[in-house]
């Protein structure tokens, strides 16, 4: 087990390993997609110090665009986008395939929208992320308010525990549901399970579209696994 101190530090350089690994993809009327928390904080404040080097940035959360913002980098909408470079976001858990949990900080849904319209994603996380198995972290779900409970009730159906973010509304306007208790033995299966659901936004598992790249920080260096 990793103290808080060491997890930042990982983050941190996991963070700087993405910059060099976007570098490339720079270039006039390059856009860059940037994800949501603190791994990526870390990326955001690295990758302002190339601001020249960029047309603009398309964000996946209002946190995001706040903070690009307020380093000078410009922030545009991504029906403005004409294409998105490469999309670097955090994840809660990976496993070896490639497929992630995300949302913790409830924003998976526009996670999902950039990293889907991007041409590269790359995934940054630190080592206490990886699992053999998603689901120990729970799967984050995005609910129209009005459907709270019915949803509630069918994720309760596929025998996990939910939990309601209490006080917690997304960008979106909407709800947070966390489903517990399940191992995801079949990502692929229940991402399409759940957002098939009556009044399911979007749910936080990434296995439809993985990244293309995934870099892992350890006390040893950063570490690529590509799935
Ligand atoms: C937000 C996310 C984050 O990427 C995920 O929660 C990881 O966050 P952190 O980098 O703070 O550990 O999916 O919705």
């Amino acid at each position: 087990m990793i103290s808080r101190i060491d997890q930042g530090e990982l983050k941190r350089r996991v963070a700087l390993a993405a910059v060099d690994a976007v570098v490339p993809s720079l270039g006039t009327g390059a856009i860059v997609g940037v994800g949501t928390g603190s791994t990526t904080n870390h990326f955001i404040d690295a990758l302002a110090k190339l601001k020249d080097r960029f047309e603009a940035a398309v964000s996946s959360s209002i946190a995001s665009a706040e903070r690009l913002a307020a380093h000078g980098v410009r922030v545009i909408d991504l029906n403005d986008a004409e294409t998105i470079a490469v999309y670097v976001d955090g994840a809660d858990e990976v496993e070896p395939g490639g497929a992630l949990i995300k949302g913790g900080g409830g924003a998976h849904t526009r996670e999902k929208i950039v990293a889907a319209a991007a041409e590269r994603f790359i995934c940054i996380v630190d080592e206490s992320k990886e699992v053999d198995t998603l689901g120990v972290f729970g799967v984050p779900v995005e609910v129209v308010p009005m459907a709270r409970r019915s949803v509630a009730g069918r994720l309760r159906a596929l025998g996990g525990e939910v939990r309601e973010r209490a006080g917690f509304v997304t960008d979106n306007g909407n709800a947070v549901l966390d489903l517990h208790g399940l191992t995801v033995a079949d990502p692929d299966a229940l991402e399409a399970q759940v957002n098939n659901l009556a009044g399911v936004v979007e749910n936080g598992i990434f296995a439809a579209n993985r990244p293309d790249l995934v870099l892992v920080g350890t006390p040893e260096g950063v570490r690529e696994l590509v799935p």
